[in-house]
């Protein structure tokens, strides 16, 4: 028996004034985004832009259902989104930002399991790693350099 060791290498700032101008610029569309969250049951209000290869940014909010299980989340809503309005453009940096309509979110949020497995596909997808911003309404931000990461031992399309 051997033991294999993953490491996740994660880049941890006080605050997204140390980024580049860029990179701050996403987090702060994301931010903005999260203005437009559809989340009347849980008032947590999330915003994900991303950096597209053309330069552009589009953006995604998640929406909630009343049947809680159908519930989207902000990254997965703007990864459909760019796929739909922008086809075959690749995605290099993903943003997110995070609030509460009742407590202060000084911390990054992770994203769920699903929106990791579908960042992961969309990095095969492309072949492109997708560097990940992550941020509560304010304070530390992480900065990941690809999103697969986030997902050792992961189910993909090689399996099948
Ligand atoms: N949510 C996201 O949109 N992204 C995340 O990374 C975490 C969770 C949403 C789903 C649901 O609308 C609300 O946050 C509470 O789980």
């Amino acid at each position: 028996m051997d033991e294999m060791v993953i490491t996740l290498k994660v880049g941890r700032f006080s605050t997204a004034d140390e980024l580049s101008a860029k990179e701050q610029q996403l987090l702060e569309a994301a931010g903005k985004a999260s203005e437009h969250a559809y989340a009347p049951y849980s008032n947590f209000y999330v915003g994900a832009a991303l950096l597209l290869a053309d330069g552009s940014v589009e953006t995604g909010v998640n929406q909630e259902n009343a049947a809680y299980p159908m519930c989207l989340c902000a990254e997965r809503a703007a990864l459909a989104s760019a796929a739909s309005r922008k086809p075959g453009i690749p995605v290099l940096k993903i943003a997110v930002r995070a609030r509460h309509a009742q407590k202060l979110i000084d911390r990054p949020v992770g994203p769920c399991g699903a929106c990791r497995q579908t960042l992961s596909e969309w990095e095969d997808r492309f072949s492109q790693d997708i560097v990940v911003l992550l941020q509560g309404e304010k304070g530390t931000v992480y900065r990941l350099s690809r999103a697969k990461d986030l997902l050792p031992l992961s189910f993909d399309g090689s399996f099948l």
